[in-house]
């Protein structure tokens, strides 16, 4: 057995592969952007060949910063941001469009079709979500609607889908030269086209999208001993090394923290914020906004459902300071301008840039910074803007708490804003509870790589990875209970000022 295992993180904003020894420990990593392509307010798209390209080279490129080749990896695991909609010619490898971002909000229409069709109950009954921009299955709709000649090749299995796990796992394994057009259970959870009871694409589904079946990868468990393929010896890797694991990045995070009990919860902190809660082997359909997913299905076990809530804006609202507003010029900045006041001088800012996902969904909605006096400098917009982070996931908390009755002891944390001091002693002042990160902040990729190693045998099971884990800070809760209600009371005032403000379809 090699000594390694690699993992393939596809992010919005980065491709990265990380390699990991046996006791859970980053060995070597490269990591390189992506171009953002907004053609219009509201479009976010990729260019998949950039993608592709980029996960080429950073597989290459910390290969050899680790001084390893393909063939000290025992098996690989690919991480995916979800949603995001990939169509290509299988014959060719070329897509017939960019990708279509999570964030994109094209699909408005669509979505609220759906809704007044009266599709919307039966849509949330299947596939755990509601009809809304986010997801895959308006993305493919536009794609079939929108593109020349897309249709036509989808009916003769010219055209295939995937998001951008199942992109990169067709050209590790041959692109078109015998690639394989295969997910994962977590990842086809996002697309509003997977039953989450037979965990199969459902007719039904897609006949209300008008997506047919051939485009559509074959579903396969987060963690697969029968490996979707192997690497081809012409690409990258140089090696033929099976892929053993693939899951979404939220759930890989989910993984990662070891969050494999009900009721273990993980927030983690990107571009957007993603608060997975473990329901077990029950599916547990929310009443307060937010998403019944699958977080795992490990071999041929019962698939582990999850609730999510998913926030669209967090740190990209501290990007926003960064490239727009230009009041820091790195995103670690913000820490220093919002300790230069000592509290948010009365001002509440609500990023819903794109409306607002979980609990709300509401594509109406755009953002509003309120509360606003004189007084106020950049020092309190940039502290709004942290406490705006920590808000949004007191919401979604509330929500998960009401759904499922569990009550949150202390929350896991991990991503790139866990790194900013005050944003996380200022979530546990917000929530009432300890705020913890692990040593190994890059759950994302881990979980991806455990999924792949407990497939092969490189670890044994899940209380070894368990053992992996350790805190590496704890953030006490410092707020007394009439501040922390004064000011989530202020917040609910904020965020409605948001609703309403563009017309949507
Ligand atoms: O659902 C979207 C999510 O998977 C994106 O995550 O970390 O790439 O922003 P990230």
């Amino acid at each position: 057995m090699a000594d390694f295992i690699g993992a393939v993180d596809q992010g919005t904003t980065s491709s990265r592969f990380m390699i990991f020894d046996h006791d859970g420990n980053e060995v070597a990593r490269h990591q390189l952007e992506h171009e953002q392509i907004l053609p219009r307010s509201g479009w976010v798209e990729h260019d998949p060949v950039e993608i592709w390209e980029r996960t080429n080279s950073v597989m290459q490129t910390a290969l050899r910063t680790g001084g390893l080749s393909g063939t000290d990896l025992d098996a690989i695991g690919i991480t995916n941001q979800r949603e995001t909609t990939v169509v290509w010619d299988p014959r060719t490898g070329r897509p017939y469009y960019n990708a279509i971002v999570w964030q994109d909000t094209r699909t408005d229409s669509i979505a609220k079709a759906l809704e007044n069709g009266g599709y919307g109950e039966i849509i949330r009954r299947k596939s755990g979500l509601p009809p809304a921009t986010y997801f895959s299955g308006g993305k493919i709709k536009w794609i079939l609607e929108n593109v020349e000649g897309v249709r036509a090749a989808a009916e003769q299995g010219h055209a295939v889908f995937g998001n951008t796990d199942c992109w990169v796992l067709w050209n590790l394994t041959g692109g078109p030269d015998g690639g394989i057009h295969a997910t994962d259970v977590t990842n086809a959870s996002r697309t509003m086209l997977m039953n989450l009871e037979t965990l199969d694409w459902d007719d039904e589904l897609l006949d209300i999208f008008g997506i047919p079946r051939a485009m559509l990868p074959t579903i396969r468990p987060s963690s697969d001993a029968e490996a979707y393929g192997r690497s081809r010896t012409s690409r990258p890797l140089r090696a033929a090394i099976p892929i053993t694991g693939v899951l979404g990045d939220q759930q890989a995070a989910t993984v990662g923290q070891v969050c494999f009990e009900p009721g273990e919860a993980k927030n983690t902190y990107g571009t957007g914020n993603f608060l997975v809660l473990n329901t077990g082997t029950e599916l547990i359909r929310s009443k307060h906004g937010l998403l019944t997913t699958v977080a795992y299905r490990f071999g041929q076990s019962p698939p582990v459902y999850a609730l999510e809530g998913s926030i669209a804006v967090t740190g990209s609202a501290v990007q926003w300071l960064r490239d727009q507003m230009k009041i820091i010029t790195t995103a670690s900045e913000s820490e220093r301008l919002a300790r230069t006041v000592e509290d948010n001088g009365g001002m509440y800012f609500v990023p819903a840039f794109s409306g607002l996902f979980a609990p709300y969904w509401r594509s109406d909605a755009r953002g509003a910074i309120v509360g606003l006096a004189r007084y106020n400098t950049n020092g309190h917009l940039a502290r709004a803007t942290l406490e705006a982070i920590c808000y949004q996931s007191r919401d979604v908390v509330e929500a998960m708490e009401q759904d499922s009755g569990v009550h949150l002891d202390v929350l896991k944390v991990d991503g790139g804003v866990t790194a900013n001091d005050l944003c996380m002693q200022i979530q546990a002042d917000v929530l009432g509870v300890p705020v913890s990160r692990p040593v190994v902040a890059e759950t994302t990729a881990l979980g991806a790589a455990y999924a792949a190693g407990l497939a092969t045998g490189f670890w044994q099971d899940q209380s070894e990875l368990r053992e992996h884990w350790q805190e590496s800070k704890r953030w006490e809760p410092q707020w007394g209970e009439e501040q922390r209600t004064e000011g989530y009371a202020n917040w609910k005032r904020a965020v409605e000022r948001t609703l309403d403000w563009v017309e949507v379809g």
